[in-house]
């Protein structure tokens, strides 16, 4: 295992603070907008099916983008290659989509659990003219098949990431690449780890998933 630091890392737990309070205000927000609203919608909430759960439900990270120097540096590390398949899981804008597309010849899918990302990703895609290479649906992380994915890109959170790594697991195939922005998948161990430059310094987390054990060698 390769483990470089290009230099000590010392913004970390300011990026931590910073990703939780951005939680923390999200929540408050959703909450405040929910209390302002029930009022109004009360009778028109009545006429929804009640089983419904909202997509909502399941968001695990709020929308904080990956600096350009971050999304160049994750897609270097990823040795990402023409013609190959990256997953964005939680695509924000589409950024990593559209760098992945434009200067790496991928084919690029985002899964986004926002309709108003989705929408603003999507737009963006076209504008960029990638529009036959780059897609995103509005789908949960936690529930999308990754068995196409050559190359998958994370920015949430370790907790989060703890959640999505029994399917990471059962989905990727050998010699596929996870690289995740500032948060370590628990349990893996990184064959790289790169520290950007730059004031706001954020390490990068590259996983290569290993060969799977030939069961037939213990017949
Ligand atoms: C920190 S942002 C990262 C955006 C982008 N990947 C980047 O690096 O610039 C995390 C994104 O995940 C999305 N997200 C959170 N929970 C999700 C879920 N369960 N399924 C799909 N997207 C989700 C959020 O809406 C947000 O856009």
């Amino acid at each position: 295992m390769d483990v470089v630091r290009s230099r000590p890392r010392s913004k970390g737990f300011g990026h931590y603070v910073l990703f939780l309070g951005v939680c923390a205000v999200s929540l408050h927000a959703a909450q405040a907008g929910n209390a302002a609203q029930a009022g109004s919608s009360q009778a028109k909430k009545a006429k929804e099916p009640s089983h419904k759960t909202p997509i909502y439900a399941n968001k695990l990270a709020p929308y904080v983008s990956s600096p350009t120097r971050v999304v160049d540096r994750m897609l270097e590390m990823a040795n990402l290659k023409p013609g190959e398949t990256l997953y964005d899981l939680g695509c924000g804008d589409g950024r990593i989509l559209i760098a992945a597309a434009s200067k790496y010849k991928a084919k690029a899918i985002g899964i986004e659990i926002s309709p108003r990302l989705v929408a603003k990703a999507s737009e963006n895609i076209q504008a960029a003219g990638l529009a036959d290479q780059a897609r995103v649906e509005n789908a949960d992380l936690l529930t999308t098949d990754l068995t196409g994915a050559d190359v998958v890109t994370l920015y949430l959170a370790t907790s989060f990431n703890a959640k999505l790594r029994p399917r990471l697991e059962k989905f990727l195939k050998p010699g596929a690449r996870v690289i995740s922005n500032d948060y370590p998948v628990p349990g893996w161990k990184p064959t790289q780890v790169d520290v950007t430059d730059g004031r706001n310094a954020h390490k990068v987390y590259l996983y290569e998933m290993p060969a799977k054990p030939d069961l037939t060698l213990l017949k």
